[in-house]
């Protein structure tokens, strides 16, 4: 069938093919250790899944109004006025299906054809391929390994051009695991609030897997000018290990979110009506936060054992996580190499190998702009960490 001239805009994603091969081989019956998954793998917290079953036995299973229930709506204002020092009202507020749909019904609403967006590498897979499919231009800042990944005020200065519409900033961020300075952060903020032309896209949707005692900022906080030219993008996804349920949502300036909610009600119409009273029960009530809390402090063990294990490892060079529960290291020392014929030279033959040799999935950079690193995801048990990272050990010294 002929497919539509947009489809040759967007790539394959080899991150897919390598998740298909692994699981292709767990089906078969062999042990594969998964590195790959982007989700928490604690089950939601009971209360939440409370929240939708009587959500469902009271009936709540027709449309609802587009942004969500009013309640819903009520409910995120306050949680952005409470934690992140954002006074949206609930008319500043809208949800999608995950914050996935959140970005892509954004770059639609807010993006012309050729406007430029603003992408620091290495950065989560998504971004590059919703912005050309809204017709905008990626324009994909390089991370310095050497800077632990973080873009400088100066860099974006350098960035900007009469074309930039969007800048796009993840902080903790995937697949890095890297996590700004409020510091840090504000000198971005000053940067952006000299070119009134830019707006801001801030994903912050890993705001609460913060380690090391980092202090969390919204970026729209960080100068008076950001207010009416960001959004910002959360979801419960990550937070509430709520991964399958799809709850994102957006706050920003009331025309952006009319604009977001006209697009939404010409597709999905909302989301998933008896989702929405868990989504209000997550933000409202306090065994929310606590499980957040239990969660972030199991990553932080898991990431920084994983960490330390990675950069006890021969030729493997690893930035320290601070946020999310992703290590990206830097495996090209071993590029050249080859193991049972086959040759080393990128991440995703190194990828490939890794899994077909010694039966570990990772997740080749390529797809964050990076083929020189892998991704690696510590919301995994301590067993599972030390199991495969074994493997990586016993898989590097056959590498010859
Ligand atoms: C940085 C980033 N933004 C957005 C998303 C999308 O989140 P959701 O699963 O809620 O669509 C992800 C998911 O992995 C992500 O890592």
């Amino acid at each position: 069938m002929q497919l539509a001239e947009r489809m040759k805009l967007v790539s394959e994603s080899i991150t897919l093919k390598v998740s298909a091969k692994a699981a292709a081989l767990k089906k078969a019956g062999v042990d594969v250790v998964g590195f790959g998954a982007g989700e928490p793998d604690f089950d939601t917290p009971a209360f939440i899944k409370d929240a939708a079953k009587a959500a469902l036995d009271k009936g709540i299973t027709k449309y609802t109004p587009t942004p969500c229930f009013p309640e819903l709506k009520q409910a995120i204002a306050d949680k952005f006025s409470r934690e992140n020092g954002l006074a949206y009202k609930p008319e500043n507020i809208t949800t999608g299906a995950g914050g996935k749909a959140c970005l892509y019904m954004a770059f639609m609403a807010l993006i012309n054809p050729g406007d430029e967006v603003l992408i620091p590498s290495p950065y989560w897979v998504s971004y590059p391929e919703q912005v050309k499919l809204a017709g905008g231009v990626p324009v994909i800042i390089a991370g310095d390994e050497a800077k632990g990944f973080k873009l400088t005020p100066d860099q974006l200065e350098k960035a900007i051009t009469p074309r930039t519409r969007v800048f796009l900033i993840n902080s903790p961020s995937n697949p890095s695991g890297i996590a700004y300075t409020p510091d840090e952060l504000k000198g971005l903020a000053d940067v952006v609030a000299k070119h009134p032309q830019v707006i801001v896209f801030s994903d912050e949707i890993y705001e609460k897997l913060l380690y090391g005692g980092l202090k969390f900022v919204s970026f729209a906080t960080l100068n008076p000018a950001l207010m009416d030219r960001t959004l910002t993008f959360n979801c419960h996804s990550k937070s509430f290990a709520m991964t399958g349920w799809r709850i994102g949502y957006i706050g920003g300036p009331k025309d952006a979110i009319d604009a977001i909610n006209k697009l939404q009600s010409q597709m999905t119409s909302h989301i998933t009506s008896f989702v929405q009273p868990a989504a209000v029960a997550a933000l409202t009530d306090p065994r929310g936060a606590q499980s957040v809390e239990q969660m972030r402090v199991q990553f932080e063990q898991r990431g920084q054992h994983m960490w330390e294990r990675l950069s006890a490892l021969p030729g493997v060079h690893c930035v320290r996580p601070q946020g999310a529960f992703y290590c990206f290291p830097n495996v090209s020392a071993h590029f050249g190499k080859s193991i049972n014929g086959a040759k080393i030279t990128d991440a995703i033959s190194f990828s490939s190998a890794l899994l077909e040799c010694d039966h570990v999935a990772v997740v080749p950079g390529n797809d964050s702009g990076f083929d020189t690193h892998v991704r690696l995801s510590f919301a995994t048990s301590m067993e599972q960490i030390d199991k495969g990272i074994d493997r990586i050990g016993a898989f590097l010294k056959k590498l010859v």
